[in-house]
């Protein structure tokens, strides 16, 4: 048994997630923590809302809500809808924690002890019509490094440069539009992580074994020297972590917070620490110190591209930095993009389908299923409605649901409500459990090394074979002439059963947990024999024909839908 610490890159507080963001990090996230949880692991699985910063200012201000109103209230919405999708996180914290204020605080003392922060007077874009600076998202204007004009003061968008605001060509206020802008002095704290740039690469280079994506962007920011300009860590806002040094304050930083994106990763550990506060574990420093028992936890991180320089550079800089026993991540697992039928899904324009609206049309599974077996891993990939109808119908309902309707109905017409006995196996049982043998050693590989498209494919085909079984010893057929031959084919059925409802867990829980209901399971363990786990429920065990796990979309939902959510999130 290992130690599994897993984070999910932490969503922003304002607003509600779509399907894009969802399959770049947090669903992946969970397939992988419920797959080793399966598996007899010991994880922990932390998530939480990303609170500070100008976004959330500026959605509050929008809602008329004071900040922090509007935050707890959209964290509990965020928290209900990642329920709702089956987000197994052992607890889904948030960023303005006071545990993670004080952690933050900590962490910029500590990095200040080590030489690491320098206090600069920098010339800062003063609004003189909203009466204060702007920084980050109240101003937006063009790239200087692709010309995309409404890039934000913190990073473009379009081709994910991170940005100081004075960088834009053309700025205008958010807040008034106001194009009366002048440059101020104002002082800030400046974190020299071009110091660690060594330190930062070797380390990269080490991880011969990270995703292409992860290590090409890493290496991109780290060798343009882009990436590694020594950064600003506090910004003129109210709403934010206050700047102290530890416990102390920081003489000439009264008034100023943390820059969100210094505060943000912060929180994967703080939340470990609220995770024990909350009273659902103990010795959170057990997971993220590695002179407290970490070294033995492997720490993977989930996040879609975007977050990639951030999660590579500066916050190992914040780790290595502080030089005092914090856990480095392990592994981290990036994705591309999810566009949506024909062009990109728009939070601002409310393009696509949001994660309310996706449970308000059908089970999270038939989502969880259509998006991890369509992750974007090796390119950008595309959401429509041909694709997720034609396979939910297909995988879900004929292949999947189909296969235990068939053989538990047929088994409680012909034999009753329980496991039949009699009968003996053959060349057919042998053959499908070398199949299945070959396939869950597959499936086992992606799943370790999360190749999330190619696990989900050999999981259908693991379906698929039982199907293939069912259909070429067709017991309905033997039946009529030999009825015991006919109850060991449907032994095997309804094993398999068992056996999906453990494989598709991390997949599709809910209709897993149906599966297992059925069969009338309480613990299974993952298998380590197919032979064994064919026969693991014997002759006499009841069980319980289920409801129909998976519907079939229609063509008029399928139109209706398309037509609903391409236009404007109302
Ligand atoms: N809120 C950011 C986003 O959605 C992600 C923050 S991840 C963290 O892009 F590491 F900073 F926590
Ligand atoms: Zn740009």
């Amino acid at each position: 048994m290992a130690r599994h610490l897993i984070t999910s890159a932490i969503p922003y507080i304002n607003g509600i997630k779509h399907l894009g963001n969802l399959v770049g990090s947090q669903l992946p996230a969970d397939l992988y923590a419920r797959y080793l949880r399966g598996r007899g692991h010991d994880v922990l699985f932390l998530c939480a809302t990303d609170e500070h910063g100008t976004p959330a200012e500026l959605a509050a201000a929008k809602a008329g809500q004071p900040v922090a109103d509007y935050c707890a209230e959209m964290h509990a919405v965020q928290a209900g809808i990642a329920r709702g999708f089956g987000l197994s996180f052992d607890h889904f914290g948030r960023s303005s924690s006071p545990q993670n204020a004080r952690l933050t605080q900590y962490f910029a003392g500590r990095l200040n002890d080590q030489g690491l922060i320098r206090e600069v007077t920098e010339e800062q874009v003063y609004s003189v019509t909203d009466g204060r600076f702007l920084p980050d998202r109240y101003i937006e204007g063009t790239c200087p490094n692709c010309g995309f004009e409404s890039a934000r003061g913190d990073q473009c968008d379009n081709c994910t440069k991170q940005l100081d605001p004075t960088d834009l060509i053309n700025p205008h206020s958010t807040i008034s539009g106001a194009t009366d802008l002048e440059v101020r002095p104002t002082k800030h704290l400046y974190l020299e992580q071009s110091k660690l740039k060594g330190k930062l690469a070797d380390w990269i280079d080490s991880k011969g074994d990270w995703p292409i994506l992860t290590t090409s962007i890493a290496k991109k920011w780290l060798n343009d020297g882009d990436g590694l300009q020594d950064r600003g860590i506090t910004r003129d806002l109210h709403w934010g972590v206050p700047v102290q040094d530890g416990d102390k304050p920081w003489p000439g930083m009264e008034g100023k917070v943390f820059y969100v994106w210094f505060d943000a990763p912060i929180e994967y550990i703080a939340c470990a620490q609220e995770w024990v506060d909350a009273g659902k574990g103990s010795n959170w420093e057990s997971w993220w110190r590695t002179d407290k028992g970490a070294d033995d936890v492997r720490y993977t991180q989930f996040m879609g591209k975007d977050n990639v320089p951030f999660h590579t550079l500066s916050f190992p800089v914040t780790i290595m930095g502080a030089d005092d026993n914090w856990k480095l991540v392990d592994y981290i697992k990036s994705f591309n993009y999810l566009n949506y039928d024909g062009g990109q899904f728009s939070t601002s324009r409310g393009r696509g389908v949001f994660m309310d609206q996706a449970l308000e049309i059908l089970p999270a599974d038939y989502w969880r299923w259509w998006l991890l077996s369509h992750a974007p891993e090796s390119s950008d990939a595309e959401f429509t409605w041909e694709s997720f109808t034609q396979d939910v119908n297909k995988d879900l309902a004929d292949v999947l649901g189909n296969f235990v309707s068939r053989i538990t109905k047929f088994c409680r017409a012909k034999f009753g409500d329980a496991v039949p006995a009699g009968g003996e196996e053959g060349g057919a049982e042998a053959a499908l459990t070398e199949e299945l043998t070959r396939r869950l050693k597959t499936y086992e590989s992606h799943m370790d090394a999360i190749e999330v498209r190619k696990a989900a494919a050999e999981l259908r085909a693991i379906w698929v074979a039982g199907n293939e079984y069912l259909q070429a010893t067709a017991p309905w057929t033997t039946f009529k002439t030999d009825p015991d031959q006919a109850a060991a084919q449907v032994r095997i059925g309804l094993n398999l059963v068992r056996l999906y409802a453990i494989l598709s867990a991390p997949f599709i829980p809910e209709a897993a947990r149906a599966m297992r209901d059925a069969m009338k399971v309480d613990h299974a363990a993952w298998p380590d024999d197919i032979a064994t786990s064919l026969h693991a429920l014997p002759a006499g065990h009841a069980f319980d024909v289920p409801e129909n796990l998976f519907r079939k979309i229609t063509e008029a939902e399928r139109d209706d839908w398309a037509a609903r959510f391409a236009g404007v999130r109302t």
